[in-house]
């Protein structure tokens, strides 16, 4: 089928779904109008991949994107704050960055053999301890908790950032929406990754926080159990001072593992 098939086909089942509501719920001109208001105002505040998310739209296209059954880390939805070109660097906060001081470590491996992978690129960001992303918090400096590193010879990589918090949704029509529909508008606490490694199928996932606020009621669903992995408090005096550290800190440990990329179609038959 091609891309305008299929999109006549998309076409009409949503075309078909909105004919149905509007006939089930008896639906007025003046809700109608309001509809259209409210679409006008996310255009508006670009938040059309926020609406995607939190009407389950992102993680329903996740969920036919990559097999369940895959070997290979669970991939997660990448969301709407994603910003290309963050600093190499292993400690992606400022010295004093408000929160809980937080090493994240592992190792990344090949999904199929086990065999570590040096190399592979974890580009990786969060909200600061305020609960909001660097971008759109004008307290944080450029690129804040955003940072890409590289796993070393033996597979692992560690980086320094804080305990992400859980965080409400950003302001506007979206959050209205759920506010008056009496829906939650905070996501759990979690790190997002994009992982990548030459020969392997990239990932994107997010890690979330055992035990913490909303992994039952994520606001765009996109929790997954095996992606949640335990913070460890760490405040014996001898240990902070050995990491240069005057108050208690945490870690958190995460092993990733990719799937070999398949071969492209007419690669090695010499043409
Ligand atoms: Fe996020």
């Amino acid at each position: 089928m091609d891309a305008d098939e299929r999109l006549r086909l998309a076409v009409d089942r949503v075309s078909a779904a909105l004919r149905e509501t509007v006939e089930e719920l008896q639906v007025t001109e003046n809700e109608l109008r309001a509809a259209l208001g409210f679409l006008g105002e996310v255009g508006q505040a670009g938040q059309f991949p926020l609406l995607a998310d939190v009407l389950g739209v992102s993680v329903a296209v996740d969920e036919v994107t990559y097999d369940a059954r895959q070997p290979g880390t669970a991939s997660s939805v990448e969301g709407p704050f994603y910003r290309p070109g963050a600093p190499v660097r292993t400690q992606i906060c400022r010295d004093d960055e408000p929160g809980d001081v937080c090493f994240v470590s592992g190792r990344v491996t090949d999904a199929t053999t086990g065999a570590p992978l040096p190399g592979a690129l974890l580009d990786v960001w969060q909200a600061g301890a305020g609960g909001k992303y660097e971008h759109e918090d004008p307290e944080q400096p450029d690129y804040n908790l955003r940072g890409r590193l590289y796993s070393d010879d033996g597979g692992t990589y560690e980086l320094r950032t804080v305990v992400p918090p859980p965080y409400e949704i950003p302001q506007g029509p979206v959050n209205r929406l759920l506010a008056r529909i009496g829906r939650n508008r905070f996501r759990p606490a979690h790190f997002h990754v994009k992982l990548s490694c030459e020969g392997y199928e990239p990932r994107t996932t997010q890690l979330f926080l055992e035990g913490g606020a909303h992994l039952d009621d994520d606001t765009i669903g996109a929790v997954k159990p095996e992606l949640t992995g335990r913070l460890e408090k760490h405040d014996d005096p001898e240990q902070l001072s050995r990491g240069g550290l005057d108050r208690p800190f945490f870690t958190y440990v995460y092993d990733f593992a990719l799937v070999p990329a398949a071969p492209r179609e007419g690669a090695g038959d010499g043409s």
